[in-house]
């Protein structure tokens, strides 16, 4: 462990008595880095994080810190290398076996500027006046339903020299990504789903404008916001980089059982809700902490379950999106959703299935360099054609609704079940179960294989797709 005295390792100077309460406790990280902890007192001087925040912080700092000698299941890639040719089939491959990315060493110009509105305005093009939903820490430990607030960037920013409030804005659509350049083609969905099929399939149905304008989002922090366990909404993947501020971020893992679906959806479920469970979580739950710095960039496969503790004042950007290698651990996060949705995710994204749709349509179109392999092509195949059983729970009947999309990408998934899965309509009469436990055996068989690498062939068309 590092020395104390390391000016690095202490996160709480110079917030105490401004940006927190003054006489807020600190805690100390199995790294040596020490932060505050959230400190909000109501009318009657009770701090109102003891329940929740603080027992889940404390369990989140006894989990080990990621280093590249340490992790075992996040994979730290060094910023030098992401310039080789084959770093993003790497980074593909990585993640489809359920490991979380951390690239390390961007060297970012304004890493000394301060997190203020001017920074935002400046950088990013957004501006103090604009209206934003804020979270509220205050508001969250009577109800976590009812936790948000209407103001604007600028008001957010006079909270967060306001010790009595703690906040965060998740959503800032931002029209440009800060993804670096080796990695701009790594989502799928719109890479080749939205891209490269509207001639094939042209847009007539209403398609949300944020499809195409928005390239990722911007989150904004105040010091000591604590985010719970849970895992992203419609199983995609995640990125996010770290623009200014530190934050602990925190991937979970099953300690046994991690193909068993009924335990995974327990696990998910447990977790969010860890003070009612936290005998059975720490039992079960194991977990690795990524400190995350300015220039740091984090990809979570999807349905990964984090939580995530911003000490100080914190801006990042990030995005969702989809990997053809993944869509196996998407189809999995789904089918989670579809029972526990309203529990286990942060957020809403309705326009998910048309993107997967779309990606179905471009299978036969995609060129031999892309690498397909069964497990998650299966994945794509069922959630195309069981659109309900996937729709996330609490969700729209809009988000499963029928588009111009629907009967091609069925088209498609029909084909690639019968001649590659030997799937007919007859073996399979909407029975769902039944091709989970037909994917089970793929699951064997290919996780089999994984120890010596799968040999895929490309894709020059549906008949020549796998091995
Ligand atoms: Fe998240």
């Amino acid at each position: 462990m590092a020395s104390p005295s390391d000016n690095r390792l202490d996160l709480t100077s110079g917030l105490l008595g401004t940006h927190v309460e003054e006489k807020s406790a600190t805690i100390t990280w199995q790294d040596g880095h020490r932060t505050v902890l959230p400190t909000l007192y109501d009318k009657s001087g009770h701090n109102v994080c003891e329940e929740v925040d603080i027992p889940i912080i404390k369990f989140l700092s006894e989990f080990p810190i990621s280093t590249p000698e340490s992790a075992s299941w996040v994979a730290h890639v060094p910023y030098e290398m992401l310039s080789h040719d084959t770093m993003l089939d790497v980074i593909g491959k990585a993640l489809s076996i359920n490991k979380t990315i951390v690239i390390r060493g961007e060297k970012v110009p304004q890493r000394s500027e301060e997190l203020t509105a001017d920074f935002l305005d400046k950088r990013f093009t957004i501006s103090k006046h604009r209206p934003v939903c804020i979270h509220d820490v205050m508001m969250r430990s009577c109800d976590h339903v009812n936790m948000k607030i209407t103001g604007t960037i600028g008001s957010f920013f006079d909270a967060m020299v306001d010790s009595t409030r703690i906040q965060c804005i998740l959503d800032l659509p931002l029209a440009q990504t800060s993804l670096p350049d080796q990695l701009r083609n790594i989502d799928h969905g719109l890479a080749y789903g939205w891209s490269q099929t509207t001639h094939r399939v042209p847009i007539t149905s209403k398609v949300h404008p944020e499809n195409f304008m928005v390239r990722g989002w911007g989150i904004l922090h105040h010091a000591g916001y604590l985010s719970y366990p849970h895992h992203n909404a419609e199983g995609t993947l995640t990125w996010l980089r770290m623009e200014l501020g530190v934050k602990f971020w925190v991937v979970f893992r099953p300690k046994n059982h991690r193909d068993d679906r009924k335990h995974l959806q327990e696990f998910v479920t447990r977790l969010v809700d860890f003070t009612n469970h936290e005998e059975w979580v720490r039992k079960h739950c194991d977990a690795e902490v990524i400190v995350l710095r300015p220039g740091d960039i984090v990809i979570m496969p999807p349905g990964t379950v984090h939580a995530v503790y911003t000490p100080v004042p914190s801006f990042a950007t990030g995005g969702h999106f989809y990997h053809y290698m993944c869509l196996h651990l998407t189809e999995l996060a789904r089918y989670i959703d579809s029972e526990a949705a309203d529990s286990t995710t942060n957020q809403d994204l309705e326009h998910a299935l048309e993107t997967l749709r779309r990606m179905m349509i471009m299978v036969p179109y995609l060129s031999l360099r892309t690498v397909l392999y069964k497990r998650p092509l299966l994945g794509l195949c069922i959630m195309v054609t069981k659109t309900e059983e996937y729709r996330a729970k609490g969700s729209s009947k809009q988000s499963a609704a029928k588009s111009e999309t629907s009967q091609p990408s069925r088209d498609v998934a029909e084909v690639i079940m019968r001649k590659c899965f030997r799937l007919t309509r007859k073996l399979r009469p909407g029975a769902v179960m039944r091709i989970f436990i037909y994917l089970c055996t793929v699951i064997f068989i290919i996780l089999s294989a994984e120890l010596s690498p799968p040999k895929a062939t490309g894709v020059s068309g549906i008949g020549v797709i796998y091995k």
